[in-house]
């Protein structure tokens, strides 16, 4: 039977009205008959939350063109931009290796060890401001600094790649093709063309994804079953969720290594530490070992962390069930499920998208949102709802914590700066803004959450 028993559907049902609060009205939480087809339709609904995007975002200021990504690309694989003339992106980003060096810590001019495991570079034009494993970067454009300047990875100077490749007429032509109204070798255009290369590193279409498109039997029916056990009783959903199976924000998963703080620092919050970014999912097959730390070589060792719960401390994730029962059956069909996100044979960087036509703008989140004329704002299921909103001068701005989730408002603005700290379930939080104006607020610990205060 393609179900199991009902008791186990409830399971189901429970934890997809936590993870996804759109697929509630689906179900009836709680009830104990669920008939198979009410089953099927929330499969359906819940596939849909996977499907691939139709295009890719990027920022209003840096368009990707295919000029762009050519220089990007170049740049990308050029050991010319390392102090000893010996590493590239690519050295720990090997394209060969899905963009990973497939080692616990990869090392750069220095053969130090660095600190962290190499993350593989895949849908990271959906990203915005959750860039490496603690958050600290907040666009491809200025993450691209840092491996450079990193005495460990690139050691080297921007000024002096500058100078460098100024020297070289053909990167000469390839800045003046991919920057025609602003055609210098420069610091700011190497660092947009990086950036324009990375954005169309989308991990290419897999069986996973023809299932969802509607193809039944792209996937077997084991692979279905884990499927059910990713959604549904194993919880994983809550944090890997859309497309890239991230939620772009930042937990403690309970992993036992204590060396690393993660998110808490770069926040300022210790609720935080031990949060690192959800990582995306997609072509797991080529890119261990994983985790932050490099720490595990396979998926059944990732799998059976979760199922154990890991470390108990107080900041380890509300969403994480504390201990999952999965018989020897359940593991092997949720890692076989893992699988189909990835290519069968190496893989390349998706050619779905077309590069020279103008495409969705970053800025579409909550600017683009009709703006409401209210002073209260809630955060259930990691959304501001409403995303928009106008206020009067002088009235306050009320932000319910009406979530599962503890959240953190954040404004940076050279007008107002605004920190909320841990902001729990049930806690409200009010902010008095200071001039009129618009103002941009977001969640530091789910950064996607974003919203746009207009103050009259
Ligand atoms: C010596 C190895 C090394 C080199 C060289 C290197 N990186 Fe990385 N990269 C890393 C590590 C390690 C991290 C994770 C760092 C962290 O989170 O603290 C990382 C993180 C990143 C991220 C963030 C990924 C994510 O999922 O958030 C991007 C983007 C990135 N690198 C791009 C680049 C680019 C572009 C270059 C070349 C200019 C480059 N890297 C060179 C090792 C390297
Ligand atoms: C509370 C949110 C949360 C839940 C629930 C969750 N994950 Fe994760 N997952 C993360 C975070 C955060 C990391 C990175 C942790 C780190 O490195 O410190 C991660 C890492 C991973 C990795 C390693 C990926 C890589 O490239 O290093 C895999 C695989 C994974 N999770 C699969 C799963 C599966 C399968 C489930 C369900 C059994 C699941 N996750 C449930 C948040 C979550």
């Amino acid at each position: 039977m393609l179900w199991g028993p009902a008791a186990r559907l409830c399971v189901f049902l429970g934890a997809v009205i936590v993870g996804f609060g759109t697929v509630a009205a689906f179900g009836t939480p709680g009830s104990t008959t669920v008939k198979q087809s009410d089953a099927e339709a929330i499969r359906a609904r819940v596939k849909r939350a996977f499907a691939r995007p139709k295009a890719i975002p990027q920022p209003p200021d840096n368009p990707i063109t295919p000029e762009k990504v050519a220089l990007g690309e170049r740049l990308f694989n050029d050991p010319r931009l390392s102090s000893n003339g010996k590493i590239s992106c690519a050295s720990c980003h090997d394209p060969r290796l899905a963009f990973t060096d497939g080692v616990p810590t990869g090392e750069g001019v220095t053969g130090r060890p660095l600190k962290r495991h190499t993350p593989t570079l895949w849908n990271l034009a959906w990203a915005r401001r959750s860039l490496m494993w603690d958050g600290r970067s907040e666009s491809l454009e200025l993450q691209a600094k840092e491996p450079i300047q990193n005495p460990d990875e690139m050691g080297e100077t921007l000024e002096r790649i500058v100078e460098r490749l100024s020297r070289d007429p053909e990167y000469k032509a390839a800045f003046a093709s991919a920057f025609p109204s602003d055609p210098k070798v420069r610091a700011d255009n190497l660092l947009k063309a990086l950036a324009a290369y990375e954005r169309t590193l989308v991990s290419p279409k897999t069986r996973f994804d023809l299932w969802v498109e509607g193809d039944e039997n792209a996937l077997t029916e084991e692979e279905k079953k884990g499927f059910d056990l990713f959604i549904g009783k194993a919880r994983c959903i809550n944090c890997h969720t859309g497309f890239a199976f991230t939620d772009h924000s930042f937990h403690d998963i309970g992993l036992p290594s204590e060396d690393d703080l993660g998110r808490g620092p770069v926040v300022g919050l210790e609720r935080l530490n031990f949060a690192f970014k959800t990582p995306g999912l997609r072509e797991l097959a080529w890119t261990a070992p994983y985790m932050h730390d490099g720490s595990m070589e396979t998926l059944e060792e990732v799998i059976r962390h979760y199922e154990a719960g890991g470390v108990d401390r107080p900041t380890r994730s509300r969403e994480m069930p504390s201990r999952i029962d999965l018989t020897d059956e359940e593991r092997q069909a949720l890692i076989a499920f893992l699988y189909t996100l990835s290519s069968e044979n190496p893989p390349k960087p998706s050619q779905e998208f077309s590069l020279s036509k103008r495409q969705a703008s970053l800025e579409t989140a909550s600017g683009d949102e009709k703006a409401v004329a209210t002073a209260t704002v809630s955060q259930r299921n990691k959304e501001f709802t409403p995303g928009h909103v106008v206020i009067k001068r002088g009235e306050v701005l009320t932000i319910l914590n009406d979530d599962t989730r503890t959240h953190n408002v954040r404004i940076y603005d050279p007008r107002f700066d605004f920190n909320s700290g841990a902001q729990e379930p049930g806690e409200t939080i009010t902010i008095a803004l200071p001039t009129t104006g618009t103002f941009k607020a977001f969640c530091g610990i789910h950064p996607n959450m974003e919203l746009t205060i207009e103050v009259e």
